[in-house]
């Protein structure tokens, strides 16, 4: 069981809430294999072999967290049989290996694919391929009968409009060797799962449609189909939104033409975020939370598999540049996704909808981050809202000193904010809460609310999605407007999420 050390909180852009700093103080939580099982999800990472058989941190991960591995590329036919006539399962069987060494089971990726048949098979000669493919198959079923509990039979075979993609198999192979596939698949072993794997089927649309035509008629046709696998690669831009009830909608309608539904190649892309690093966390969390919640949710979703765990080993960096998409980090600490797929299998809130990520708003804990460009900042009791104390912000000499908080670490695209205060001022000078970004286009202000003060105590409720030209070098946020001589007072500041329903 790794440990969990209790990482340096560092005020808003610490990655740990107080909350979970709390949590991590009680012990480690539960591993995602003992949440899943408890929510009857397998749940399982692809695994890098050299990382495995290398990386003792990793293999302490991997050996805890997971029910179940798939071998990232080891069972692919290419890797496989690099060479003709010379088949190579020495990485497969280590993977085996580790998998019934830790009482886990093993997912078997992928037997048929058009982009992994090796360069010495002659496409061209459509026998040839025919009868080298179902070779393949049936040798590396029977090869790990038994040990192999799914098998990705067929791995994306639709094209983007949910039609046969008119690809080298289906060419050489004929219309039918989709379910041709299946039946040499169960024949080599009639117990394990055989599973049709695609991408770009997770939500409604042409191609989610079209696979659930085609596992409508391979399982019309009698093909044993056993599990749907709904590669979920997701890449966030700044205005992704996802319908969830959508995706629930679909995937119980997958369910209900008598097939298990397996989340597989789960992993999410922030690279395209710009702003804080602790806010792209929360951006992906949010879809990590989604993912886990949905399955845990629908009693057909059986399989949970993250294509990896640690951004320290990711084919999102090798193959399409640096990015962080997974759920511990590249010093295999854990991250906001990592609590929040733990949420999820447990099928509570998420947490990062309910904290508040500015760390001491409230003031109670002291001044903490708060400073201001001018003037002086006072905390005290005469300037509390609620609780005991408030901050004040007195010997102002220009209308935008003020209390002010850097929020480079926390705000980031890819989420919309909720940011509250209370908030006091002289009667009839402006309250303005205001967010300063340097980013690509310099240095620009942004008036997120304004209001006229009255003496007394009001109270400031705004949402903001973010949308900065990256990178972006800082963000401060702040409550500015009276003039000279006038005090601010402030209390209660809270930057939380707007969470979509999941
Ligand atoms: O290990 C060799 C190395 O020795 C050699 O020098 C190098 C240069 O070619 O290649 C290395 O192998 C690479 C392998 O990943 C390990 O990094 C292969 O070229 C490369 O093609 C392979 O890419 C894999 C890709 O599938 C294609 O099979 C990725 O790791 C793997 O994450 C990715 O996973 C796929 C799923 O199987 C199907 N769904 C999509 C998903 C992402 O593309």
């Amino acid at each position: 069981m790794p440990s969990y050390p209790i990482m340096t909180c560092f005020l808003l852009g610490g990655t740990l809430s107080s909350g979970q700093m709390a949590q991590a103080a009680e012990g480690a939580p539960q591993t995602l294999r003992d949440l899943g099982a408890r929510a009857n999800v397998v749940v399982g990472t692809a695994v890098d072999v050299d990382a495995l058989a290398k990386d003792p941190a990793y293999a302490e991960i991997v050996a805890s967290q997971f029910a179940s591995l798939t071998p990232e590329n080891a069972m692919k036919w290419a890797p496989i049989e690099h060479t003709k006539g010379q088949r190579d399962l020495h990485a497969a069987t280590f993977v085996a290996q580790f998998a019934r060494d830790h009482k886990q089971t093993l997912r078997g990726h992928a037997l048929v694919w058009d982009l992994e048949i090796p360069s010495w098979v002659d496409t061209s000669a459509p026998a040839v391929l025919s009868r080298e493919q179902f070779r393949h198959l049936t040798e590396t079923v029977q090869a790990f009968q038994g040990q192999v509990a799914t098998w990705d039979v067929v791995n994306e075979a639709l094209d983007a409009n949910g039609n046969r993609a008119d690809n080298v198999l289906a060419r050489a192979l004929g219309p039918t060797y989709i379910e041709d596939a299946f039946r040499a698949a169960r024949k080599a072993d009639p117990k394990a799962i055989l599973a049709y794997n695609d991408h770009g089927v997770l939500w409604p649309g042409p191609k989610a449609d079209g696979l659930t035509r085609l596992v409508g008629g391979l399982k019309g046709g009698g093909v044993p189909i056993d599990a749907v696998g709904l590669q979920s690669h997701l890449h966030l831009v700044p205005d992704w939104r996802i319908d969830w009830a959508g995706v629930r909608a679909h995937l119980q309608h997958l369910a209900s033409l008598g097939v298990a539904v397996h989340l597989t190649e789960v992993d999410v892309r922030t690279a395209d975020l710009a702003g804080g690093s602790l806010g792209r966390q929360l951006a992906q969390a949010q879809a990590f939370y989604a993912m886990s919640r949905i399955c845990r949710d629908l009693p057909a979703c059986t399989h949970l598999t993250f294509w990896g765990f640690t951004d320290r080993y990711s084919w999102v960096d090798r193959t399409l540049g640096p990015d962080d998409p997974l759920l511990w980090d590249d010093q295999l600490q854990p991250k906001q996704g990592l609590f929040a797929v733990q949420d999820g299998l447990s099928g509570k809130p998420w947490s990062g909808c309910s904290t508040n990520w500015a760390a001491n708003g409230d003031l109670e804990g002291g001044v903490g981050a708060f400073v201001t460009p001018g003037g002086r900042l006072v905390r005290s009791r005469e300037a509390a809202a609620k609780g005991e104390y408030g901050l004040r912000s007195t010997d102002r000499t220009e209308t935008w000193q003020g209390p002010r908080l850097d929020v480079s670490q926390l705000l980031a695209e890819g989420v919309d904010w909720r940011i509250q205060a209370d908030a006091r001022t002289t009667s009839g000078q402006i309250l303005r809460m205001t967010l300063r970004v340097e980013d690509a286009r310099g240095e620009t202000y942004e008036s997120l609310l304004a209001v006229s003060g009255n003496g007394a105590w009001q109270h400031l409720d705004t949402t903001f999605r973010p949308d900065f030209s990256g990178p972006v070098r800082r963000i401060d946020w702040y409550i500015e407007g009276p003039e000279a001589g006038h005090n601010i007072d402030i209390d209660n500041v809270s930057i939380g999420i707007v969470c979509p329903t999941f």
